[in-house]
């Protein structure tokens, strides 16, 4: 009863933030993602008799926090499989954690996988999308390959759907990540969206307007349209920081050297290179681009003062069991 599983974290051009129930954790809007190459978390889950609490490890250090949505995400699997062990769940990332790095989107993509496998589950992809979502809003897309569309039901209706709109082959996009700090963020994510909910008077204006930036991002994308979707990833990643700074407290997720990123890569769009930002609640920045421009994109964010690294990435494949 031990399985492993492979997730990459992904980036959202057009991003979730906001719930609508904290609880099931139903995310408020849909989303547009990148699956990320290069970047790689490896989960290892093994259900043990004599254990009499889920244990959870990541990169070696216990955490309990994490371990709540944890075994709601093992209780769902457990129940299916019919089995009530206890698990072992030791994770690593070989990149910085909790950091804006979609940490928990690779984390609980890959958990899933590997519960499933270890308790020789036959489930539906959808499901386990369902499942992986319970733990983190992000997660599923990190199951799928390339560009990825993960799309609420209207009406209220608490349904999704995840799916890959753009295999990796299809259109090659490269990313380069630019590491501007390699420290956890004071705020995650669940908490950042309950504070914007409640007190950014811009949060009801980003949800009525988020339809349409996804479907232009949708368009975008089976267009091969790489202007396009520089323009609407842009402004929903602007749009989603301009909500979070105008809650009550601020969150303020930037650097000065994720300034300097963000001007630097408007400065290459504007001398031709096909190359946009987007940003996560986080200060690392994420510049997309066309692989040919990749090279001259790196060179130019590793030369800022402030910028640590800048990590290589392509569209990368969905979660797989090792
Ligand atoms: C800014 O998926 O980490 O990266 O559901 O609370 O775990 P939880 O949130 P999470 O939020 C991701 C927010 C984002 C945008 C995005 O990835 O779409």
């Amino acid at each position: 009863m031990r399985a492993t599983a492979i997730a990459h974290p992904n980036v959202a051009l057009i991003k979730y933030w906001g719930k609508r129930d904290v609880q099931s954790n139903f995310p408020a809007v849909g989303s547009l993602s990148l699956t990320l190459s290069g970047l790689n978390t490896r989960t290892a889950v093994s259900f043990e008799a004599a254990r009499s609490t889920d244990e959870v490890l990541i990169n070696g250090q216990s955490d309990q926090r994490a371990g709540i949505r944890i075994t709601r995400c093992l209780d769902i699997l457990r129940d299916l499989a019919g089995v009530d062990s206890h698990a072992l769940v030791e994770s690593t990332n070989d990149f910085p954690t909790g950091a804006g790095l979609a940490s928990s989107a690779s984390g609980y993509a890959a958990l899933v996988k590997a519960a499933a496998a270890a308790l020789g589950l036959d489930i539906a992809q959808s499901k386990l999308d369902e499942i992986a979502r319970i733990g983190s809003g992000s997660a599923p897309r990190s199951l799928h390959s390339g560009i990825v569309l993960l799309d609420i039901a209207s009406g209220g209706v608490d349904e999704m759907t995840c799916r890959t709109v753009c295999e990796p082959d299809a259109w090659p996009l490269a990313i380069e990540v630019a590491i501007t700090s390699r420290a956890a963020k004071d705020v995650g994510s669940t908490g950042g969206m309950e504070l914007s909910k409640k007190a950014s008077p811009y949060y009801q204006a980003w949800v009525d307007t988020h339809p349409a930036d996804l479907a232009a991002g949708l368009t975008a994308v089976e267009k091969r349209d790489f202007e396009g979707l520089a323009e609407v990833s842009e402004q929903s990643c602007l749009k989603m920081h301009a909500m979070a700074m105008s809650s009550q407290p601020p969150l303020l997720y930037w650097s000065a050297a994720t300034v300097d990123c963000m001007h630097r890569i408007r400065e290459l769009r504007r001398q031709g290179l096909p190359v946009f930002f987007t940003i996560d609640a986080g200060p690392q920045v994420k510049a997309v681009c066309l692989p040919e421009a990749a090279p001259q994109v790196k060179a130019a964010l590793s030369e800022l003062p402030g910028v640590l690294d800048v990590l290589d990435s392509r569209l990368g494949q969905g979660a797989w069991v090792e």
